[in-house]
């Protein structure tokens, strides 16, 4: 193929990126990120692992149903019923992919699938086709390519051409691999492909931390499509970060000579959205979209800065869509200036949606002066994409000082009936989740992680908490804010609980579908 400079980003946030510990996303959760993804220009969103469970495939066909602008990419085994069902979902798709894979290390073949190597070739063969006589969009992938014995892996991507693949995916699925050796690989498989037209594609982990790395040297070896997850997030380390790779190849282009279609002014309003929906929050120093990316301590930076921004600014913040914290509203504005605003940061809502969210914004307005983007996002994301309501927060009283022991009472609605309970603690949070757990009987559950930070700017800032709970092997996260720092702990520990009870019920039916 004669070698464009345009780099296709394929977005596996939902897919892989849901594949990270307690990041199970509720359907309305992953169209809204779906939409955004389409907004941010990305040219594939797969969607899901179809196969997974019905209720998986109704999901990725939903997504599918929704966008028009991307192709919608549903993943595979070779298995027949697994491609029928990947079928199945993005076939309603404007743009339908299929992404069909098989292992191919020996590790993975002996181990894992329990195949020999002829076998595997029959099922790439087989598979691959399988996926053309529907489609001319077949992505084959060969899971763990970095650890594959390269003639064989060679052999495998020839066989998948011939069968009509027309994306070759070189996934280093444990984050193994280091530049100069995927520059290799990349390279002997840009050979196999020689003129033809198919494009060869990257999938990084980033388990040693090189998975942007890795993902850019295989761009300077002739890949032209990068598939990550915004604020890279997946399986284990995660995947290669989206706005890492866009930013890395638009600020230099001096060097990689290549371009995307990303509309980079997006990438941060995509990153929160991505963390508040996951539980996943970004990290202060996380590159492009953390708090501190922009942000200048030192004495002498600062100096450097005021003369000339480029002293120590290799990009603008304007440009990944970073801009000053503004008052927007206030305790006079009305229904329509409220609507207006969120109408400008992307929101769609219904009447009710809106109102709900309305009289949230008003009990808010009576305590805070100045209320911000930020404050108006968290408003909207606690009235509408939160997992259903098992567990509702009713009440919440504590007392707490340098003379009295800490203690919390909570009154929780649960399932419509009412219940109290009271406890001590080694602090106000902590007696807050004791009552908490012993009201919505849930005695069990650890609290793994505990974050807190202030929502936007300003002393009146409202605070932002966010829980990680665990038992049972299930990880389940909730978020919430509020003015007061323990009422937001409330509540974020109510949303991990309604979380959990939503994965217990996916759990129980997916068992109920298997037998
Ligand atoms: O990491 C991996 O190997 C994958 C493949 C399924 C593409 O996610
Ligand atoms: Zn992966």
């Amino acid at each position: 193929m004669t070698l464009d400079n345009y780099v296709r980003i394929f977005d596996t946030t939902l897919r892989d990126g849901e594949q990270s510990p307690g990041a199970t996303m509720t359907l309305e959760e992953k169209l809204r990120i779906a939409r955004k993804l389409e907004a941010l220009g990305v040219d594939v969103i797969e969607a899901g692992f179809p196969a997974a469970s019905p209720g998986e495939l109704a999901s990725v066909q939903e997504i599918a149903s929704v966008v028009s602008q991307c192709e919608v990419a549903g993943l595979c085994r070779t298995r027949e019923p697994d491609i029928e069902a990947s079928w199945k979902a993005v076939s309603v798709a404007q743009k339908p992919r299929l992404h069909v894979f098989i292992a191919t290390s020996k590790l993975h073949m002996e181990h894992k699938l329990k195949l020999t190597p002829a076998q595997v070739l029959e099922e790439v063969r087989r598979g691959v086709k399988h996926c053309a006589s529907f489609t001319k969009s077949v992505e084959f992938s060969a899971e763990d390519a970095t650890r594959t014995d390269l003639p064989f892996l060679k052999e495998v991507f020839a066989c998948a051409i011939e069968n009509g693949a027309t994306v070759l995916n070189i996934p280093d699925t444990v984050g193994y691999t280091m530049p100069a050796e995927y520059t290799r690989i990349v390279t002997e498989i840009m050979k196999v492909v020689g003129a033809r037209d198919v494009v060869v594609s990257t999938h990084c982990h980033n388990d040693l931390g090189l998975a942007v790395a890795n993902s850019l040297a295989a761009v300077m070896a002739g890949a032209r499509q990068v598939e990550c997850c915004v604020n890279g997030i997946g399986e284990r380390a995660g995947n290669a970060a989206l706005e890492e790779i866009v930013m890395a190849l638009k600020v230099r282009r001096d060097l990689l000579g290549c371009d995307t279609h990303i509309n980079t002014r997006e990438l941060m309003s995509v990153s929160r959205l991505v963390s508040q929906v996951t539980g996943l929050s970004v990290s202060a120093s996380k590159p492009i979209v953390g708090r501190n990316a922009f942000a200048h301590e030192s004495g002498i930076h600062q100096h450097g800065m005021l003369r000339d921004r480029r002293t120590y600014e290799i990009m603008v913040p304007e440009d990944v869509g970073l801009t000053e914290s503004k008052m927007v509203l206030g305790k006079h504005s009305g229904r329509a200036a409220l609507a207006n605003r969120l109408n400008e940061l992307g929101y769609r809502l219904g009447a009710a949606q809106l109102e709900g969210v309305f009289e949230r914004f008003k009990h808010l307005a009576d305590r805070k002066k100045n209320i911000y983007d930020e404050d108006l996002t968290a408003l909207v994301a606690d009235d509408v994409w939160n997992v259903p309501i098992r567990y509702e927060l009713v009440a919440v009283e504590f007392k707490s000082g340098t003379e009295i022991a800490p203690w919390a009472r909570v009154r929780v609605n649960i399932d419509g009936k009412e219940a109290c309970c009271e406890a001590n603690g080694n602090g106000p949070v902590n007696a807050v989740v004791q009552a908490l757990k012993e009201c919505t009987g849930n005695p069990d559950v650890s609290m793994d992680e505990y974050h807190i930070d202030a929502l936007s700017t300003g002393s009146d800032a409202q605070g932002k908490v966010a829980i990680a709970i665990s038992g049972d092997q299930i990880i389940s996260r909730g978020q919430a804010t509020d003015m007061d720092v323990v009422i937001a702990s409330a509540k974020a520990f109510v949303a991990a609980l309604n979380h959990r009870a939503y994965q217990l019920e996916l759990t129980r039916l997916q068992a109920a579908a298997d037998a």
